[in-house]
């Protein structure tokens, strides 16, 4: 994943910018980290590539540590904090895996964002990276994610069951995952969530779950109607409105690219 990323280097500034979907995309994210996050919290920002919701974080009055497990992005975090201001809320810049954040003392955190899918990244260690998550937390402190879901992919990308083997799509269903092996023609590695599996991974790990919601719902698929809704300024902010009511309602959840998930860390037993 770390040369994944390390090549994929500036391009993971713009891929909201690319698609009017990548827009939706992004303010249903912003719209949760506005929810949730206090101003003045101190942020672990875990997985924050280039740092387009750094950038909102320290919008929000956050102090933040960016940490990444790709050199790469870590340097455009850099870069981007310089230009577009952003770094003066940043603590520093860490090279780490969501995996092993043993570095960093426990219950130092209020809010750990992973945003983009750092626990899809990880496969079958996502236990060990939500353990992590959550030790660095202090109790009654929030972890704000998104990962890779299963059914809303399968719709954005439905073309797949044409271009692919029958079997491959039983298989990627089956397991949640897509790799080489039964996606040849796919770069992109990741694990794909059901909701139900990232509520129970949470609570498995001390965390009670505040919120889900889908990225995104009602306009997934339409991206000419999106783009004519884009030139008009009001009609636009009604669809942004409608989606962020929309993603978070039960029959929806499941139905978007991503999956966000807000996790309060609830007291360990001594
Ligand atoms: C799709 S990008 C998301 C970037 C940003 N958080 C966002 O949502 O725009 C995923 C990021 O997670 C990082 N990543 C992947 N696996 C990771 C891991 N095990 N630990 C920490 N970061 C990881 C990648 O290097 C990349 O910068």
């Amino acid at each position: 994943m770390e040369a994944y990323f390390d090549e994929y280097g500036e391009s993971e500034w713009h891929r909201f910018d690319r698609f009017a979907l990548g827009a939706v995309h992004e303010h249903i994210h912003n719209h949760f980290l506005q929810r949730f996050v206090q101003p003045g919290s101190r942020v672990l920002d875990i997985g924050a590539g280039p740092g387009r919701f750094t950038q909102t974080l320290d919008r929000l009055g956050c102090r933040i540590v960016v940490a990444d497990i790709s050199e790469v992005q870590l340097e455009l975090n850099r870069r981007y904090g310089v230009e577009k201001g952003f770094g003066a809320s940043i603590e520093g810049y860490l090279k780490l895996d969501i995996c092993d954040l043993s570095s960093l003392p426990a219950a130092s955190f209020d809010v750990v964002v992973a945003y983009g899918g750092p626990l899809s990244y990880v496969f079958e260690r996502r236990d060990e990276a939500a353990a992590s998550c959550r030790r660095v937390l202090r109790p009654g402190g929030i972890l704000l994610a998104s990962v890779m879901s299963l059914w809303g992919t399968l719709h954005r990308h439905l073309a797949a069951l044409r271009d692919l083997p029958v079997s491959s799509m039983v298989d990627i269903v089956a397991t949640g995952d897509l790799t080489p092996d039964n996606d040849p023609t796919s770069r992109h590695k990741c694990h794909m969530f059901h909701s139900s599996e990232l509520v129970e991974l949470l609570r498995g790990h001390g965390f009670s779950v505040e919120a889900l919601a889908a990225s995104n719902a009602l306009s997934t698929n339409l991206e000419p109607l999106l783009l004519e809704l884009r030139q008009q300024p009001d009609r636009w902010q009604a669809l942004l409105e409608l989606e962020c009511k929309a993603t978070a309602q039960p029959g929806y959840v499941d139905g978007g690219t991503h999956l966000l998930v807000a996790g309060r860390a609830v007291a360990l037993a001594a």
